[in-house]
């Protein structure tokens, strides 16, 4: 952003039932901030003394910018409170987990259930050679093992890196390999529209480029059983019905890594993001109980896959250490059909369903009819996430989803972050096209380059300006990168996204002020869709931008010059959304290619890809006074 930019705010409000906030885990926001602000150690002080430790903390926080300890030489497992906490009390036959396959099977596992299928598998890995520090890549579609596999390595203290079902071979060998993951655990199909998703045959396409590997767990699914190779692969089934029944939780410390998960960058290789256990334990414990607003009878449903942040925080962490029944379901929103989803909320009971503004907005596509069909009574509490919930989504959620009596639960956060770190906490008045307030805990304001406030209505940077408990503490193998954010700005983390507040100090979120994409809720970059387009044979150079889509938000329109002697014949489009796909998946793939003769530069050689996304647009390029001839 060179220079500053006015934004005209729409003030439209919308009160919730004044019964929502009167029960409220926070039924007065200002007065918990307050609270926060005046001393905000004694705060998560508080918080965390809800959970069970095996030894307390000599101090709640530490730092030495940009380095955060939280908790300072307290020690636990993030299981024990996940899974022993409740399944030695009155949770012990509460469901945990409560899954759906896309054929209509069910699996419901409760709390002492759970616990006992983590330990057998922490086992299991023990029995592999698996130790407290080891990284183990997880690579399965959206079934009960995928959470299992998560938790049993945090039952043994191994760093688990989970991969989206939906990434293709050279994403996952790239995450293998920085993580150098001594493990990788899959299932051999993922069910998606009907069709199955060889996970397995792509797993082996990334293993022939990952010396690190040196087992593989196979969950088997489809029947008759494919044949293991005795040499690397393990069944599932097998090693967990030779494990042990009993694993005490490991002891950790407060800051050991608890995972690593990777997010694009902007530029170059994605980045490892890294959680530890303590502060990432209660951040998450207390925005999941508070912004979700959870009570002991609740039902969340969190639509996100355990492969991404949300899922991690969401559906498994979070939610478990509060003692929340958590569904999953396998498969797409619209399949079978458009009513699919609401007919799994009237099924189960939800009361809680958290999910993607593109997901909303492409129910809103289908029509009022399908929600219509169902019974969505049950419905409490509706939350969104991954980018801008537009005022027309919002509407359309809260009348025609929420029939006008649950408040929206507009969560900003990023992987980074691990918690929610703005909302419109339950019974607060909601703002459409605002995501909220920073939450009792999050310090946050928007500002100029150099970390002033910028007035209301006027848009800036989005910046934290104190650590949380629950912030990334380095970028695996390179923490470079992770100083690199509390550089931009100042004294500040930068968020990389453009904002603007009003003069109540709601937060507007507008996009990503970087060259990260989100589309449909991903977060993509730019380097790692243009380096896949380059390394097929006709291509010489890509840029590739964002462009805003009714639907998805952002879609990826690509940009490539051909090397010489290659003319842009028939099915050449085709052949490089098939390259893009087969290496990084059908996220990353590009919903447009454009041939060029050339790309813009600037004299130093770098691509402009704003000058290309201000044709496309048809909006003033800005400042182009680095552009070559
Ligand atoms: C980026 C982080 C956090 C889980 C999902 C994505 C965008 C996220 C919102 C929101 C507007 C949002 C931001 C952010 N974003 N939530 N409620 N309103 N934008 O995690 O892949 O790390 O992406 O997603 O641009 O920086 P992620």
């Amino acid at each position: 952003m060179e220079q500053t930019f006015t934004v005209k705010l729409e003030e439209k409000r919308y009160l919730p039932d004044p019964r929502c906030k009167a029960t409220a885990w926070t039924p007065d926001y200002t007065r918990a901030y307050q609270e926060f602000m005046r001393d905000p150690e004694a705060f998560w002080d508080r918080i965390a003394r809800e959970l069970s430790w095996f030894e307390s903390w000599d101090r709640v926080r530490e730092w030495n910018p940009p380095y955060a300890r939280w908790f300072v030489n307290a020690k636990l497992n993030i299981t024990a409170n996940c899974l022993d906490r409740h399944a030695a009390g009155s949770r012990k036959d509460k469901p945990a987990i409560v899954w759906r396959g896309e054929d209509g099977a069910e699996r419901v596992i409760t709390y002492d259930g759970l616990h006992h299928e983590v330990m057998r598998f922490a086992n299991g890995l023990k029995s592999l050679g698996v130790g407290k520090g080891d990284r183990v890549c997880i690579y399965m579609p959206l079934v009960p093992e995928q959470i299992v596999a998560m938790l049993a390595c945090a039952r043994i203290g191994a760093v688990h890196s989970v991969v989206f079902g939906g990434f293709g071979p050279d994403a996952l060998a790239m995450r293998i390999n920085d993580a150098e993951a001594k493990v990788l655990v899959i299932a051999d199909v993922g069910y998606r529209r009907g069709k199955t998703v060889p996970l397995r045959e792509l797993a082996s396409e990334a293993l022939a480029h990952t010396p690190s590997v040196e087992r593989v767990v196979v969950l088997r699914r489809e029947t008759p059983a494919v044949e293991l190779d005795p040499g690397t692969e393990v069944d599932y089934a097998d090693l967990v019905a030779r494990a042990a029944p009993d694993c005490p939780a490991e002891v950790m410390d407060s800051e050991d890594p608890l995972f690593i998960l990777y997010t694009s960058g902007s530029t170059g290789a994605p980045k490892g993001i890294v959680h530890t256990c303590g502060g990432y334990m209660v951040g998450t414990y207390y925005t999941a109980r508070h912004d979700f607003d959870i009570k002991e009878t609740d039902i969340l449903w969190c639509t996100a896959d355990p492969g991404w942040i949300t899922g991690h925080s969401y559906i498994v962490y979070g939610p478990l250490a509060v003692g929340t029944t958590v569904v999953i379901a396998e498969g797409t929103p619209d399949y079978p059909d458009p009513g699919a989803y609401w007919r799994l909320v009237q099924d189960l009971g939800v009361t809680i369903f958290y999910t993607a503004p593109t997901a909303i907005r492409m129910f809103m596509r289908y029509g009022d009819e399908w929600p219509a069909k169902y019974d969505l009574s049950t419905l409490r509490i509706l939350g969104s996430v991954g980018e801008p919930l537009n005022p027309e989504a919002f509407e359309w959620y809260y009348r025609t989803i929420g029939g006008g009596r649950c408040p929206i639960v507009d969560t900003w956060w990023q992987t980074e972050t691990g918690m929610h770190m703005i909302t419109t906490m339950v019974g607060e008045p909601m703002k459409p096209g605002f995501a909220g307030k920073p939450i009792p805990g999050a310090v946050m304001d928007v500002v100029d380059r150099r970390g002033f406030p910028v007035p209301p209505g006027t848009g800036g940077f989005l910046v934290i300006r104190e650590p949380w408990p629950a912030m990334l503490r380095t970028v695996h193998g390179n923490d470079e990168r992770y100083r690199a954010y509390w550089k931009t700005i100042p004294g500040c983390y930068t968020a990389g996204d453009l904002a603007v507040k009003d003069e109540d100090g709601y937060i507007m979120v507008l996009g990503r002020a970087d060259d990260l994409i989100v589309v449909a809720g991903h977060n993509i970059g730019t380097a790692e869709v243009e380096s896949a387009l380059v390394s097929h044979d006709a291509v010489a150079e890509a840029a590739v931008i964002g462009k805003p889509d009714p639907l998805k938000g952002h879609v990826i329109k690509a940009f490539v010059t051909l090397r010489v002697g290659v003319s842009p014949g028939d099915g050449l489009t085709d052949d490089l959304a098939r390259h893009v796909r087969k290496s990084l998946g059908p996220v990353a793939v590009p919903a447009e290619i454009e041939f060029m003769d050339r790309l813009p530069k600037t004299r130093s050689g770098k691509i402009m890809r704003r000058v290309l996304k201000a044709r496309e647009l048809g909006m003033d390029p800005g400042d182009i006074s680095t552009l070559e001839e």
